[in-house]
């Protein structure tokens, strides 16, 4: 066929041109439609930034406010879709609940699923980000044991979520402004990171102009891994094992420097960041600004900051340019604010929604858009007769 290249993981082929997020990894910078991800962590709201994100302008007030209105009317979601729940273990992974529900999304909204309808593009844009935070905070209560409450359309995005989460039908949720600033900035640090693995997923499957639910699904599975967003699950898992194997941190970097079982630092190294992930040092102020707020301390932030003060003195990881990740410290936030470790990546799913969302159509909005299709280099057998038997 003439082709040469051969490019594992796409560490050197750009897939598509893309104005939505700039990344410098050596200098660890991070932009938004031009914004420096510092400035939009310390000003904006989440759904500000997935206007901004999606449309590629910051809203006006008014446009914001009737976006915040129309997302805060979409987020019912059909009784028969809350039954579906029903039928899955109570042990099942969030993440797999997510994904499957976003995917079952498609079957109640038929009559939106043309991506070449600006209309039905934008009802479901909205539907989305209106159904994704109930549909995870009912994953997280089934997971539990507890009974759906219904959004309460009078809280912001962030409340009716945590509400959503944290709420019994015996007792009011109390709204904690410390928790909702904090998830507030962490979501929105999570909300476009141009072609990560999961971005690329939803752009490829929309490529076949598949629906967006479909994408998003596709995108919500792809994010699962523990390589990807299912790293901040893992740090803390990594965390509590040091803990309780009273194993020192020294001897825990020790055997990852040599790959004993294949063990890595997770919440370290990415493909991009060759310095410090600047969504990371946010996270880390976070971190420590969130449990001084509520009067805690967790051991596994101790042991967190151990490792990293180790790793970054250590020349495996120097030579390598492994720096704390965005999702490094995220979990000791997540545990602070009450959500078990398996939902940690279904918040990452939250966060990266607008992103996803704004890639698939910009996506297709392109007309150079042509269906996803790698290559390969075949290395099998030469053209073989078939044996005579
Ligand atoms: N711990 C120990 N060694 C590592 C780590 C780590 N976390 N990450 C990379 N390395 C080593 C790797 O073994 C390789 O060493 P050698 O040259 O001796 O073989 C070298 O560093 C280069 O790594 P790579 O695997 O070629 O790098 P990559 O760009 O293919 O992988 C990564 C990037 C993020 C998958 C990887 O760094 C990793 O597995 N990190 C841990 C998982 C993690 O935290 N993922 C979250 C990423 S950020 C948020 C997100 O994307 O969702």
């Amino acid at each position: 066929t003439g082709l040469t290249a051969l490019d594992y993981g796409f560490v050197n082929t750009a897939s598509t041109q893309s104005a939505i997020t700039y990344i410098d990894g050596d200098n660890g910078v991070l932009r938004y439609r031009g914004y420096a991800i510092e400035d939009v962590a310390a000003n904006a709201s989440f759904l500000e930034v997935a206007w901004l994100l999606i449309y590629g302008e910051l809203p006006t007030p008014s446009e914001l406010d009737a976006f915040d209105s129309r997302v805060r009317r979409h987020t019912l979601l059909h009784e028969d879709l809350k039954r579906f729940f029903d039928s899955l273990p109570h042990q099942a992974h969030p993440m797999s609940v997510l994904s499957s529900a976003v995917s079952a999304l498609s079957t109640y909204y038929g009559d939106s699923l043309n991506p070449h309808d600006p209309e039905q593009v934008e009802i479901s844009t909205i539907r989305l980000l209106a159904k994704l935070p109930v549909i995870a905070a009912y994953a997280h209560k089934k997971s539990v044991g507890q009974a759906f409450l219904y959004p309460d359309n009078s809280l912001s995005f962030v409340d009716n979520f945590l509400r959503l989460n944290f709420g019994t039908m015996a007792e009011p949720y109390e709204i904690n402004p410390v928790l909702s600033q904090a998830l507030e900035r962490l979501l929105i640090l999570h909300e476009d990171h141009e072609q990560n693995a999961s971005t690329s997923t939803v752009r490829l499957v929309g490529s076949t102009q598949a629906n967006l639910f479909a994408s998003i699904s596709a995108g919500i599975n792809a994010l699962s891994g523990p390589l990807h967003g299912g790293a901040n699950e893992s740090v803390l898992s990594m965390l509590g094992r040091i803990r309780d194997s009273g194993e020192s941190v020294e001897r825990f970097v020790e055997r990852v420097k040599n790959k004993e079982d294949g063990v890595k630092l997770m919440g370290f190294g990415h493909r991009v960041y060759k310095s410090y992930d600047p969504r990371a040092k946010l996270v880390k102020e976070s971190a420590d600004a969130v449990l001084a707020d509520l009067g805690m301390s967790d051991p596994l932030l101790d042991i967190a900051r151990e490792l990293e003060q180790i790793a970054l003195a250590d020349d495996y990881f120097i030579e390598r340019k492994l720096y704390p990740n965005v999702d490094f410290y995220t979990g000791v936030i997540y545990k602070a604010m009450g959500f078990p470790t398996r939902m940690f990546t279904v918040l990452f799913a939250i966060g990266r929604l607008p992103g996803w969302i704004a890639h698939w159509r910009e996506m297709n909005d392109d007309p150079r858009t042509k269906i996803g299709r790698p290559q390969q280099l075949y290395t099998g057998s030469a053209a073989r007769d078939w044996p005579q038997r």
